[in-house]
């Protein structure tokens, strides 16, 4: 029987069998005994599988990660301990010092963040393209030494809508992945592997746990990737590894596992980035109900784009579900049954209005959070983008008047009353 997705958030990942707990059971355990150091051994040359460390692997993860796996049409995944480093281990298990990576200028500050600052200082290079390029423009972005293709499905807090099969294809025609951060629509609005990406990442700190209780992260290689036919672009793949006896990963592992094993057995040996088993148990209790808030998330982020696109004192508003957005034609084709509750907009008063209407509001509330069950609001220029000059916030697509209203899952009418007095103010 093929489950459907609601059924998934409920009972996927983990199915107990007789007697068993029918909750996944937190593995509070930092360490697993052996009876041999050989069966020990064995799971250290990887030759069998098995948990020895929780810095690299944890059941209660596993469980959790095999959940988010199916919810995507994954073959493979883990969870990592934040969003952040989602998207680091995906990008630099396959990319290091000498390398290059093709990034949509529409994501959210942090990641830009890592791409231009930090992976810069270990040698890797980015070269931003906006999601509505031109395929020559798209193309003259790539480079030899490319080693992927990132992007979000709906950008943070842009709200662009990325064209995954028209960047998944450019991907492809060079021999490299494409992965897509999936962190605001989730799978219940979105599934990016059936579009032609690669590798999906997810902030579940957002819609997943939905809660704001976990920071967590989550990487669903899609299984598809050949990286033999790519061999030489990606040797870290296709050559033995030496810090783990020669292990070939794309030999050992397959299309379905090299990815994921080797991001578990080297970076997360390395850095350490694992989420807590504690995390993951909220995590599922989070993601139990994704499929019944979603949409709710997505009806209030209508009604509210809708109610604030008719509002004399907004300048603009940005959300890919009104026929008048630039993004409305992709959402319809990626995002049929709604896209996200976050809607971005701006003032005809500028900045000064922004600053008022933020100080004005009594639900909604200021926090660097977003994707919450409780609304929330935030003014980028301010916080997450603040490391921005204008021009690089024009490129993400940021007006310094701009505010992100995270829309909760609470009663459309009491959101609109708030927003409608926050506007009064001005
Ligand atoms: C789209 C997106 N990706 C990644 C991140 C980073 O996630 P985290 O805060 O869990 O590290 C965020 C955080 O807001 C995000 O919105």
């Amino acid at each position: 029987m093929t489950e459907r997705i609601g059924t998934t958030c409920v009972q996927g990942g983990y199915r107990p069998g007789d007697a068993q707990p029918r909750q996944i059971p937190i593995y509070q355990s930092t360490t697993w005994k052996y009876d041999t150091s050989e069966h020990m051994g064995k799971l250290f040359d990887l030759e069998e599988s098995g948990y020895f460390y929780t810095r690299l692997q944890n059941p209660t993860n596993d469980f959790v990660a095999a959940k988010i796996c199916e919810l995507e049409g994954g073959s493979a995944a883990m969870l990592t301990s934040s969003g952040q480093a989602a998207n680091f281990f995906a990008v630099f298990n396959i990319a290091g010092c000498g390398d290059h990576v093709v990034a949509s200028s529409a994501i959210y500050g942090g990641t830009y963040n890592l791409f231009v600052h930090t992976m810069a200082r270990m040698g890797l290079e980015c070269t931003f393209v906006s999601p509505d390029c031109t395929d020559e423009e798209l193309e003259a972005a790539f480079r030899p030494n490319t080693k992927c293709v990132f992007g979000e499905t709906i950008a943070n807090p842009a709200l662009d809508v990325l064209d995954i099969e028209r960047f998944a294809a450019a991907a492809h025609a060079h021999g490299v992945p494409l992965i897509v951060d999936n962190t605001f629509p989730t799978p219940v609005m979105c599934r990016p592997i059936e579009w032609g990406a690669d590798i999906v990442t997810h902030s579940t700190t957002k819609y997943m746990d939905g809660h704001g209780a976990a920071v967590g992260g989550a990487i669903v290689d899609s299984g598809n990737f050949d990286w033999m036919a790519h061999a030489d672009k990606f040797p870290g793949l296709t050559t033995p590894d030496v810090s783990y006896h020669g292990v070939v990963y794309a030999e050992k592992f397959g299309l379905e596992g090299a990815f994921i094993t080797k991001a578990t057995a080297q970076l997360m040996r390395d850095f350490g980035s694992i989420q807590s088993p504690m995390n993951a148990f909220l995590l599922n209790m989070g993601l139990e109900s994704l499929h019944v808030r979603m949409p709710q998330h997505c009806k209030n982020g209508q009604a509210m784009a809708e109610f604030l696109s008719e509002h004399p004192k907004v300048r603009f508003v940005k959300y890919p579900g009104l026929p008048t957005d630039p993004y409305y034609k992709l959402a319809q084709k990626y995002l049929p049954n709604g896209s996200c509750g976050v809607v971005s907009f701006g003032f005809t008063g500028g900045r000064a209005a922004a600053e008022q209407f933020m100080k004005s509001l009594k639900l909604a509330q200021i926090a660097t959070h977003v994707a919450d069950a409780r609304t929330c609001v935030l003014h980028p220029a301010n916080a997450t983008h603040r490391q921005m000059n204008d021009a690089e916030l024009e490129a993400a697509g940021i007006a310094p008047d701009m505010v992100r209203l995270s829309c909760g899952i609470e009663s459309t009418e009491d959101l609109i009353a708030d927003v409608e007095q926050a506007l009064a103010t001005i």
